[in-house]
């Protein structure tokens, strides 16, 4: 178990974030914000702002910063500010303003006078449900909606109809926003070779590439540098508003640029996660065989339509065993925020109605819910042939069970004086992915050794990770492995996303440790080596050959090498067509209800996970914690409100309720360990994300076993528990 290797400079305050940068000269920029939701800016009277103290520069739609709309194989189209009149939502970086300090900045920002032709604007996904489009393919271009059928049976409907106990409900989730504690921000300074942005982000190469194509320079000028990132969670994929904005005023004035998102602003001004309404029919035998599954979605979508929350497409891609199923996926078009990946995307909300509507079955049943989840349990996904490459899921649910004391849970809970206590659980899903990634291993002539990768450690514990595989890679312990990331100068490894990290650097270390090791090995043994014309081996960082050994460092000494390098590259490959890849894990809560108050507490949460081999447990603990935490959030806690201009209610740490220490008990976390190395040579696969999935539906089924209240929606709140 080690500590991350980040967490003493992070705690005590000495980790640089992008924001933490400063150079001579550098002025403060300031974004100004639509206060309509639809509509055209006629005008925009920056004179009094243009006038203002210390002010350098004033941008808007009438004076642009130029800006192309960067497209890139990972995120599509990024949209860049300024470029039209056009307002789609409330809170749209619509103009941008340079001064001297922050504080001048945002003081003339207040002064710009903006007039709109307003247009109707569509604010709720409610109101919009009658205008839903059909959702354009998502993941692995999935049509919206798909339909596998038992030989014979005609529609998912018969299935239905035929089947002895079928529950048929609809759930509804929140929007929300990621809340990083780190805004987006960036600074940006150009020189002679070009541009360097400091800016958190979840791959530095990507960000790199999205700022070359927005400026239209070549990707060799740009540097994207992010040591340090203060939590992303998907949104800071995608580069921000401030960093492009940031960047071009920088060269229009030729002086660093810092900006930054206030804390309210990146409620709008970035993007958040679709609300979602999700009908959900299931149809089963009376023993709990699952005859048919039917999951219709429909999620907000902003304007541009660009991006889906794929609720549906989970049940399709992961969950359980049935002969006949059923998706369909909807957008809903409407004057909101942009909408984008937040942590588990399509699986958060998408397993709050799943696994919400297999805990009605399992009280339609009168059956146990683990027990019905086990009957249904998947060898593949449905309808698909690819068998998992590793899955204990049966075995997450038997230990945790143990670990949670599921035994003692009764249908109707039980009460500890005032407060109703109730047991729930929720399966666990998320695809396990990995994308393309290079890393580089630099063995130095002092014994130690580089691994290098441009990637993004947002708090997902990556760094260590690096020096832990890189260390294994290289047989010598992890200390003396200085791990980098998060610089687009190192080669690309592209995102720390998707739960994809370890798997994909980690594969490329191994990959690129075992070349410079044969580099070494050849080098060792080269004309006037120590090993001159020898058969060498290695182990334990050293060179062995004709009985002697050197260490790494002592070989490179003897040749006058100050270092030897090699680069790594690994992409997913021949296994997809082999095998269907997923990690998995089982949610368990124990919520207590004030009988009187209604007060709904989380009083304990387990969750035990199959992620394949475990790198470093106390990371991925960590990892798992804060999205076992997201999910208590997600249903208790979260959900931003849209009022009908547009308007977020409770943008705001104040209004947007997010869980503290005193709402969160102690979190066990428990991890059954499978090397997966079907998936990839180093076995693990991901758990950024699964932590989240089906915690939501794990507390909401507990409240329903405390207090026979089902509750449909997240988040939960007092009033949906009162008058019972
Ligand atoms: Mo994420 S939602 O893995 O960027």
């Amino acid at each position: 178990m080690t500590s991350r290797l980040d967490g003493p400079l992070k705690v005590s305050g000495r980790a640089k974030y992008g924001a933490d940068h400063n150079f001579p000269g550098m002025a403060y920029g300031y974004v100004v914000l639509s206060t309509i939701a639809h509509g055209e800016i006629e005008a925009m009277d920056v004179m009094a702002a243009k006038s203002a103290p210390g002010v350098i520069g004033v941008y808007s739609p009438f004076d642009p910063l130029e800006l192309r709309t960067p497209s890139s194989p990972v995120f599509g189209e990024t949209w860049v500010p300024l470029q039209d009149r056009e307002v789609t939502y409330y809170g749209q970086p619509i103009g941008f303003v340079v001064a001297e300090t922050f504080e001048q900045a945002r003081d003339a920002a207040m002064l710009i006078e903006v007039s709109y032709r307003p247009r109707p604007a569509l604010t709720s996904l409610e109101d919009g449900l009658a205008s839903a489009e059909d959702a354009q393919p998502t993941f692995g271009d999935s049509p919206p909606s798909l339909a596998v059928l038992a030989p014979g049976v005609e529609s998912i409907e018969d299935a239905l109809a035929e089947s002895p106990v079928v529950v048929e409900a609809t759930y509804t989730t929140a929007t929300q926003n990621h809340a990083a504690m780190e805004p987006h921000s960036a600074v940006a300074v150009w020189d002679s070779g070009g541009l360097t942005v400091y800016s958190g982000n979840q791959g530095s190469d990507l960000q790199a590439a999205e700022l070359a194509g927005a400026l239209d320079l070549d990707p060799s000028s740009v540097h994207a540098v992010n040591p340090f990132v203060g939590g992303a969670f998907g949104g800071k994929g995608r580069t921000s508003a401030p960093a492009f904005l940031a960047a071009a005023a920088a060269r229009a004035l030729g002086r660093p640029i810092k900006a930054a998102l206030s804390r309210e602003q990146v409620f709008t001004a970035t993007a958040g996660r679709a609300a979602t309404v999700q009908t959900i029919a299931l149809g089963a035998d009376t023993d709990g065989t699952l005859i048919a599954v039917r999951h219709d979605s429909w999620c907000s979508t902003p304007a541009d339509r660009s991006f889906v929350e794929p609720t549906s497409h989970g049940t399709s891609r992961e969950w359980y065993a049935t002969p006949n199923l059923a998706i369909s996926q909807k957008m809903v078009p409407l004057n909101i925020p942009p909408t984008t990946f937040m942590r588990a995307p399509g699986e958060a909300p998408g397993s709050f109605a799943l696994e919400s509507a297999i805990d009605e079955l399992a009280v339609a049943l009168n059956m146990d819910p683990i027990e019905l989840r086990m009957r249904n349990n998947s060898t593949a996904p449905p309808g698909k042939d690819l068998q998992w490459s590793s899955k204990h899921l049966d075995e997450c649910f038997h230990v945790g069970a143990a670990r949670f004391g599921w035994a003692n849970r009764l249908p109707h809970g039980h009460t500890d004086g005032d407060w109703l206590v109730g047991l729930g659980t929720a399966t666990a899903m998320f695809p396990a992915l990995r994308f393309p990634a290079t890393v580089e291993v630099t063995l130095q002539a002092d014994d130690t050794a580089v691994v290098s990768t441009s990637g993004a450690d947002p708090g997902t514990g990556l760094l260590t990770v690096l020096s832990l595989v890189g260390a294994e890679s290289l047989d010598i312990s992890p200390d003396r492995i200085t791990p980098r990331l998060g610089d687009s100068a190192f080669p690309p490894g592209g995102m720390s996303g998707g739960s994809t990290a370890t798997a994909s650097a980690g594969s490329a270390i191994m990959i690129a440790a075992a070349k410079v090791i044969d580099d070494l090995l050849a080098v060792a043994s080269s004309p006037g080596s120590p090993f001159d014309g020898m058969e060498a081996s290695y182990a334990d960082g050293r060179v062995l050959a004709g009985g002697r050994t050197m260490t790494f460092g002592e070989v490179l000494r003897a040749v006058n090498h100050s270092s030897i390098s090699a680069t790594g590259s690994s992409a997913p490959g021949e296994e997809l067509s082999k095998h269907s890849f997923s990690s998995f894990g089982a949610q368990f809560c124990e919520v207590r209800v004030h009988r009187w108050t209604r007060e709904a507490r989380v009083s304990r949460v387990l969750g035990v996970f199959d992620g394949g081999r475990i790198i470093n447990e106390k990371t991925a603990r960590s990892q798992i914690i804060g999205g076992m935490i997201w999910g208590v959030s997600a249903a208790l806690h979260e959900g931003l409100e849209i009022e009908a201009n547009g308007r977020l209610a409770n943008g705001d740490f104040a209004g947007y309720l997010l869980p503290v220490n005193a709402d969160i008990p102690e979190v066990d976390v428990h991890f059954v360990q499978y090397p997966d190395t079907l998936h990839n040579p180093v076995g693990a696969r991901g758990l950024g994300e699964i932590g989240t999935v089906g915690m939501a539906a794990a507390v909401a089924n507990a409240i329903y076993n405390a207090t026979g209240v089902r509750v449909r929606h997240i988040p939960i709140v007092v009033e949906d528990l009162l008058d019972q």
